[in-house]
């Protein structure tokens, strides 16, 4: 069996070894053009070339959960496209998010803010039930997130493409249940897979109707938020803040307002990290069950682009 290995962004040795490791037996080696054919690529953002000149790959296995950037890409209909199911992402993304929650709710920043310039002062408490979080994506790291929110005593909301029960979770779905989701919202977690229907979705319609004093935790894809509208409702009063992992271009541009806002909370796409381990494992034993014949989870449905 023969595998192929192509990130950009990360050292091909430790995971050639890994697999190797994980794999006995199989012809692990880094992609290049003119690469002799094989049975499996392991990708992040890989090159049409590499599609075009194996096109008898049995399966292209995505480094990460989002697969948006596959996607423009013309790969053959045999060839499955697996994406990361959970390896080790979903408690990342649960501590972040509600690190973020947390932080606002609680007005750490300002308490850190007030200690930095001596200042020993009190907040009048806030009261969580005003808080209520709207998940957007109920998949596997929506499902998680709004989980762990549960578990600070926020009211949770959840809302899907699909109906989708979560205990204790008021989950609505659809265009149809949309608008009195985000009504009942007043922070907002996008965790929505990129795709043509998610797409500037949230833009000043959408974020204006989250109830006031809303806030917005990003760490789905920039590509889901017109940034010109967020900007807007920041300055306007109606949002109080967002904390954002994901941009439109990343890195973000040294020019883009983001960097300076003041009610903006950044981070460099770094909410959950592919974990090299746990990645390694999820895969070689998809491909360990795919040579048995047995079907594996995440495979990507290409004609809804998740
Ligand atoms: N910032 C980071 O570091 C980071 C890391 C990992 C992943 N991510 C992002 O997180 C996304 C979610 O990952 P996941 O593993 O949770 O994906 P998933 O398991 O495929 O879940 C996707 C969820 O989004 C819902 N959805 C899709 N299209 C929709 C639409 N048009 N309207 C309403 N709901 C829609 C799906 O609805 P159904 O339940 O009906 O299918 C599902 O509940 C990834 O696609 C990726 O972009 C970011």
């Amino acid at each position: 069996m023969r595998i192929l290995y192509h990130a950009n962004i990360t050292k091909p040795e430790p995971w050639l070894a890994g697999f190797r490791a994980a794999l006995p037996g199989a012809d692990i080696a880094v992609w290049e053009p003119g690469a002799p054919p094989a049975d499996y690529a392991v990708v992040w953002a890989p090159p049409q070339q590499l599609i075009d000149e194996q096109p008898g790959l049995k399966a292209i296995f995505n480094t990460g959960a989002g697969v948006d950037a596959l996607m423009p890409l013309r790969i053959p209909p045999n060839t499955l496209l697996v994406r990361l199911d959970d390896a080790g992402m979903s408690v990342q993304m649960a501590e972040y998010v509600c690190h973020a929650v947390i932080r606002h709710v609680r007005e750490l920043d300002l308490y850190e803010a007030d200690m930095r310039q001596g200042n020993w002062t009190f907040r009048k408490p806030r009261d969580r039930r005003d808080f209520p979080c709207g998940v957007m994506g109920l998949g596997v790291l929506g499902t998680r997130v709004a989980r762990a929110l549960q578990h600070f005593e926020f009211p949770v909301l959840g809302w899907s493409r699909t109906p989708r029960q979560v205990e204790g979770v008021r989950c609505l779905s659809g265009a149809g249940g949309f608008d009195e989701f985000l009504a009942a919202t007043r922070v907002l977690v996008c965790l929505l897979p990129l795709t043509p229907d998610t797409r500037d979705l949230l833009d000043r319609r959408t974020l204006g109707k989250l109830m006031k004093g809303g806030y917005l935790v990003n760490v789905a894809r920039g590509g889901q938020v017109v940034d010109q509208d967020l900007l807007a409702l920041l300055d306007e009063g109606h949002l109080a803040g967002a904390t954002l992992d994901v941009f439109r271009d990343e890195p973000l541009p040294p020019e883009h307002p983001f960097w300076r806002h003041p009610k903006l909370t950044l981070t460099p796409h770094t909410s959950a990290r592919t974990l090299r381990d746990e990645t390694i494992a999820q895969i070689a034993g998809k491909i360990r069950a795919l040579e048995r014949g047995e079907p594996v989870a995440g495979v990507v449905d290409r004609e809804r682009g998740y």
